[in-house]
């Protein structure tokens, strides 16, 4: 079970150069958002998202990440527990590139780095070069409306937020020659205005996507009392 992110000084040093961005008058909106993104209940969510990859054995390089918010929890749960290597956060905020960049910094390669190397080994290694490049990237994008498969393959592809847009169903008609794992979660929390899909069971969640082969599902009561509800399968 992973019940803990490994807050090294390089998390640190990221998580409070996001702070300081609060200073700033045109990050002031963003200021309850990031507390929230920070709550129990978010770290609670990810860790169980992890553990149960991490149980069923999935072997995890390419993660698309729809609608990521500012992926501060997950994307050092990802890299740091599973090994992934290359993670897309892809959300409509435009304030999330800012943000999700600033809390995962540490992952974003240098561009000097790849500058220095053997101009003839990237050009035979392109593919590699790309995928080191972007251990971490953030695109603005619209999951509902625009297919995902011009930014690669993926092996996995999550949505925490399957509460606030349209059932899965559309993602998956408009990424229909992809045969990814998804692995989804939402809540039955009807309180906030841009919750507009809730579920009452992971039955439900699993039956919105699509997801005919379930390799995993359930349900967790968290801190702040909302009940949220997993599915993984195709
Ligand atoms: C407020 S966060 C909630 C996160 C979620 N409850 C969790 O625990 O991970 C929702 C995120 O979904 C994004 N979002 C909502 N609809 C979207 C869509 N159709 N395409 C991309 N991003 C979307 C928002 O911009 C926001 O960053």
């Amino acid at each position: 079970m992973v019940d803990h992110i490994k807050f090294t000084t390089e998390i640190a040093e990221d998580w409070k150069s996001v702070l300081s961005l609060l200073h700033h008058d045109e990050y002031n909106h963003c200021i309850k958002r990031i507390r929230d993104a920070s709550s129990t209940s978010q770290l609670q969510s990810k860790l169980w998202l992890v553990s149960e990859i991490v149980n069923l054995n999935i072997d995890v390089e390419k993660v698309a990440l729809l609608a990521g918010w500012y992926a501060n929890f997950i994307t050092p749960l990802l890299i740091d527990e599973l090994g992934v290597k290359y993670i897309l956060n892809l959300d409509s905020d435009p304030d999330v590139k800012t943000i999700s960049y600033k809390f995962n910094k540490r992952y974003k390669i240098d561009h000097d780095q790849i500058e220095n190397q053997d101009m003839n080994h990237i050009i035979r290694n392109l593919r590699e070069v790309f995928d080191v490049a972007c251990l971490y990237r953030c695109e603005i994008h619209n999951v509902m409306f625009e297919p995902i498969k011009n930014y690669g393959d993926f092996d996995l592809v999550i949505n925490t937020s399957c509460e606030h847009m349209f059932p899965m169903s559309r993602f998956r008609k408009l990424n229909k020659s992809k045969n990814y794992i998804y692995v989804l979660q939402s809540s039955n929390d009807r309180q906030y205005d841009d919750h507009i899909n809730c579920v009452d069971s992971a039955d439900e969640l699993a039956d919105q996507a699509d997801i005919v082969d379930v390799i995993y599902s359930g349900e967790m009561k968290l801190s702040n009392g909302m009940t949220r509800y997993m599915v993984i399968g195709r």
